[in-house]
């Protein structure tokens, strides 16, 4: 099984212990570690360490080693030292444990079990989506299935990009979601390069997104349409320069011949999804060229709101829009 690669949200990264990491762990524990957790290991080597602005702020785990424990399921743990909870860290990280099961383990169930006077930890599980399951040996047990790899509504199906998208990619590439999407200059570099080049290029850019997904903070899905695959090209941004840093920012492109089809309000609401069941995200972005009536139509489909603009650039109004991210409770 892969090991956890660090992933981030744009707030938090959660990524495997190094060297010094085990003494800052034991040094955080408190009396609430203590009396929720017991005496805690010697050499503590959780599944991963929770880092924000490059300190170790905390530990997230996930072991199969418990006898109630089911064939495809996880019991989770976590620590965030007293000064710095209250922060949303910690729920933060286990969403972001939930990524790592759904992308690189076998695992189909998260569990928790919480001592019935844990209000912070109880209050975490509700937040993350966890489902209370009655009580073992008298503590609250919760479960929450690890998300899907990929998200369908039956009509569209957003996934991790592969190589073999190219050819759709290079269509794409050829219309006009070059003024759209490109920064400036980048249409000027790409014609300059001969087809080939083109290719090797976009070849390059497909790889590049295959091997980050999963990793964040942009997640970069291919649209499969029901009969015809990758009809539009969907991502989610949650360090992106014109949102908030623990906000997403939605952009989507639909490929030239499958326009007005409503695919990419689709996968757009499953991208929603994703932010919800992976991320700790609260709200999303959807910035649109207010003469961009398909894009803008795109944002009020999902139901985003209009809150305000600006001129960019390059002269452009730029609409920002915005929806929350339904989360339970
Ligand atoms: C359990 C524990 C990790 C919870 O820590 P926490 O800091 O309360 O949890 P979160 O990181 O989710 O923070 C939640 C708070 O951040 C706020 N918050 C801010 N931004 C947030 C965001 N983006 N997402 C979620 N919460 C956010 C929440 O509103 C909440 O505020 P509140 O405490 O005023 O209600 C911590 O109490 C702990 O380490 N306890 C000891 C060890 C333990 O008991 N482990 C679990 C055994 S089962």
């Amino acid at each position: 099984m892969p090991s956890l690669r660090p992933t981030t949200d744009g707030v938090v990264t959660i990524r495997r212990p190094r060297a010094g990491d085990a003494a800052t762990l034991i040094a955080g524990r408190d009396e609430e570690f203590h009396r929720f957790l017991g005496p805690g290991a010697t050499d503590p080597n959780p599944v991963a360490c929770i880092v924000v602005g490059g300190s170790v702020v905390g530990w997230v785990d996930f072991d199969v080693e418990r006898t109630w424990l089911r064939p495809g399921e996880v019991n989770l743990g976590y620590n965030v030292p007293a000064a710095h909870r209250g922060r949303g860290y910690a729920t933060r990280a286990v969403q972001l444990l939930m990524h790592h099961l759904a992308t690189d383990t076998p695992h189909h169930m998260a569990t928790l079990l919480i001592a019935p006077d844990n209000a912070r930890s109880l209050a975490l599980a509700q937040r993350a989506g966890f489902i209370r399951q009655g009580d073992l040996d008298g503590n609250p047990y919760w479960k929450r299935p690890v998300p899907a790899p990929s998200y369908t509504d039956g009509v569209v199906t957003i996934r991790r990009q592969q190589p073999s998208d190219l050819e759709a990619d290079l269509e794409a590439k050829a219309d006009e979601q070059i003024d759209r999407l490109w920064m400036p200059g980048q249409r000027e570099l790409w014609e300059a390069m001969t087809p080939v080049e083109q290719r090797a290029h976009a070849l390059a850019g497909l790889v590049a997104n295959h091997d980050r997904f999963g990793r964040g903070p942009k997640w970069t899905f291919s649209v499969d349409g029901p009969t015809t695959p990758n009809v539009a090209c969907v991502d989610c941004d949650l360090a992106n320069a014109h949102v908030p840093a623990d906000e997403a920012n939605i952009s989507y492109a639909a490929h030239p011949a499958h326009r007005g089809t409503g695919h990419v309000s689709r996968a757009v609401r499953l991208v929603l999804a994703f932010l919800r069941d992976n991320t700790g995200a609260p709200r999303a972005h959807v910035i649109a060229d207010v003469d961009n009536v398909a894009s803008v139509r795109v944002a009020v489909a999902v139901g985003a709101r209009p809150v305000g603009s600006w001129v960019d650039d390059q002269g452009r109004t730029m609409v920002r829009h915005v929806i929350e991210i339904d989360r339970p409770g």
